[in-house]
């Protein structure tokens, strides 16, 4: 049987485990088109609830669009994505596709045609300074109207939309809200894992996306729900486990999903034997991962400098206080403020940490802390 604990990438249907709570508010808020701002930390597995909300979107025959604003560096490709997407998702017909992408006045079609003849279409935002927002507001616009003339309900899904001050700040806000707030026939989920900014966009008076939508905060899945699930696949491949077992497995994952998959699947590898999982082989399971992704972490490791490290090291072993507290500052010997800013902020553009709403700093990978601190310590760095 097939490892049945995925992780890394999209996780759909019967290897998805639980939201079942969060898909059904989402269906729910879809149906009558309504905007949903989707906040999580990182790896608590917005993504794939998205997917699986669209999987089952799909089923009720919604048209659904995908924009993920990190494969976007500027609003151009942003705004070309999006038209092309829920232009595809309500036009399936490629000859009606390109003549339809052919009347926009911002926006021109690009085609290309693959060695067996097939034909892909794509879409190019014409080139000036103020063109590209035009484009977007253009794309968005027909989306609305598209929507209303088929007859069908669009979802249009923006992933890692916390992203969205990286283009030009508020204006792509405002002409955002100028637009969404307008539509009957488009639902939308704005999905971010940087907590503080999708919370200043949504809750601060005066930003142009305030109150556009609910606002809903993806915790961890209940453990009974996980439980549940874990279980159903190993008793499915016939593994015998001790009481309590999955529980220590929730504990060292730190109910982060992606930890969670990667524990449980390596647990199947390690077991799948002799169809045992022991206690001792729990034990060992953070371990075993380390040691698997020891290389990626020491690559990563390298690219830091000398604060950078003491600072990681520091954050490592004592994941509850902020860095810029004097406390921290004190307990690990760790100044100026200024240089900690510095660190601490490149250290979330490599994506190695990120800062929670109340100003504390964790691991994007929980186990890169759990390799500081026991292999580093190892080695008395
Ligand atoms: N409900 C779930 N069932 C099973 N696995 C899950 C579930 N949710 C998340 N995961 C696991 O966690 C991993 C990360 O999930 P996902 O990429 O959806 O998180 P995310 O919140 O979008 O993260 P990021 O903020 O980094 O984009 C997935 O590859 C999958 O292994
Ligand atoms: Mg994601």
């Amino acid at each position: 049987m097939e490892n049945p604990f995925r992780y890394g990438g999209v996780v759909r249907r019967a290897y998805f485990a639980d939201r079942e709570e969060e898909l059904r508010i989402l269906e729910s808020e879809m149906g009558s088109c309504g905007r949903v701002f989707l906040v999580s930390p990182r790896r608590f597995g917005k993504t794939c609830l998205l997917f699986n909300l669209m999987d089952r979107l799909d089923d009720r025959e919604f048209a659904t669009a995908y924009i993920d604003l990190n494969a976007h560096p500027d609003v151009a490709s942003f705004a070309g994505a999006l038209t092309l997407q829920t232009s595809r998702a309500l036009e399936s017909n490629t000859e009606r596709l390109i003549k339809l992408i052919s009347g926009f006045q911002r926006l021109r079609p690009k085609i290309d045609v693959g060695p067996d003849g097939s034909i892909s279409v794509g879409i190019e935002a014409s080139a000036g300074e103020s063109e590209p927002l035009k484009a977007l507001l253009e794309g968005l616009s027909h989306a609305e109207d598209l929507a209303t003339r088929k007859k069908r309900k669009l979802i249009i899904i923006i992933d890692e939309f916390s992203d969205l001050s990286k283009y030009n700040g508020v204006t792509i806000e405002k002409v955002l809200r100028s637009e969404i707030q307008r539509h009957e026939h488009v639902g939308y989920v704005l999905s971010g894992s940087e907590q503080s900014v999708m919370l200043s966009m949504v809750q601060e008076r005066g930003r142009p996306l305030f109150k556009l939508g609910r606002l809903m905060e993806l915790g961890p899945i209940p453990r009974n729900q996980y439980k549940t699930f874990i279980a159903g696949w190993l008793q499915k491949g016939g593994f015998q486990y001790p009481s309590g077992g999955i529980e220590r497995i929730l504990t060292l994952g730190n109910d982060v999903p992606h930890d969670i998959q990667r524990l449980c699947h390596i647990m199947w590898e390690l077991a799948s034997v002799d169809q045992e999982i022991t206690p001792a082989l729990i034990e060992l399971l953070p371990k075993e991962i380390v040691r698997q992704d020891s290389p990626f972490y020491e690559m990563l490791w390298q690219t830091a400098t000398q604060t950078q490290k003491a600072l990681l090291i520091a954050v490592a072993k004592d994941p509850g206080l902020s860095p810029l507290s004097k406390e921290f500052m004190l307990k690990h010997r760790m100044s100026p403020p200024s240089s900690i800013r510095a660190s601490l902020q490149s250290l979330v553009k490599k994506g190695i940490l990120y800062r929670d709403i109340e100003g504390r700093y964790h691991f994007s990978d929980q186990l890169m802390s759990f390799w500081i601190v026991h292999s580093l310590q190892e080695r008395n760095m």
